[in-house]
């Protein structure tokens, strides 16, 4: 066993619901994030304890929900451009009964944040969808971040190839060059204290100095 094994068999069994999207998204082929990065994740969330979220790629809203059951005080914003995953999703926060605190929003993201009124802001921050948008998603978030507030980036070491891109298959290129740039330009960025955890696929975790 090793220790990425190891940690997997002491996190505890995902509640029921949690369970069912699980299977959906196997069966289904969604990708979602796993389970190592999401108590990461989760444990971030409950340490700034936001009132306001924003989640950038929702899929079923697995990850969504779970930061609710975090948080359940929090307002979710949550972004997801895929027709068919924007309904499941819908589906899943009526079903559960989380509209109150959950807004979903269809559309690219980039599109959406770049029309969000200054005055709109947000203390934590998940970015988990167009690989190769995470700079442009970054950059146009990070004026509405409040200071102090956190934004989580998911998956920025990309199967390993991020760190040996001569490793990465052609279909792969744009994602991991432009991966490379986010991770540049966040770790430099002077307004962010940034950290890049080797936690599953990567994440960069980010604090607003300003
Ligand atoms: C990895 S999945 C999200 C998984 C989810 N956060 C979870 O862990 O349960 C990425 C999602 O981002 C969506 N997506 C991709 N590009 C997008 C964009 N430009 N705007 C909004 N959503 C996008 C995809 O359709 C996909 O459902």
């Amino acid at each position: 066993m090793d220790s990425l094994q190891y940690i997997a068999s002491l996190i505890a069994k995902s509640p029921a619901w949690a369970q069912d999207l699980e299977k959906f998204a196997r069966e289904h082929r969604v990708p979602i994030i796993d389970q190592i990065s999401l108590q990461l994740l989760l444990q971030l969330v409950r340490l700034k304890r936001p009132e306001r979220i924003l989640e950038i790629g929702t899929a079923i809203a697995y990850s969504t929900l779970h930061m609710h059951e975090a948080v359940p005080d929090a307002y979710i914003t949550t972004i997801e451009k895929n027709e068919k995953m924007y309904a499941i999703a819908a589906k899943n926060i009526a079903r559960f009964k989380k509209s109150e605190r959950i807004e979903l929003i269809h559309g690219d993201a980039a599109e959406v944040i770049e029309r969000f009124p200054p005055e709109k802001t947000f203390d934590f921050v998940f970015i988990d969808a167009a690989k190769s948008q995470y700079l442009r998603y970054f950059q146009s978030i990070a004026p509405h971040v409040l200071k102090g507030g956190v934004i989580v980036a998911d998956n920025v070491l990309f199967k390993q190839f991020v760190a040996q891109p001569e490793e990465a298959p052609k279909r792969f290129k744009t994602i991991v060059k432009n991966l490379r740039m986010f991770n540049e330009y966040v770790m430099k960025n002077e307004d962010f204290h940034s950290s890049l955890a080797p936690v599953g696929d990567g994440l960069m975790i980010s604090i607003k100095r300003t």
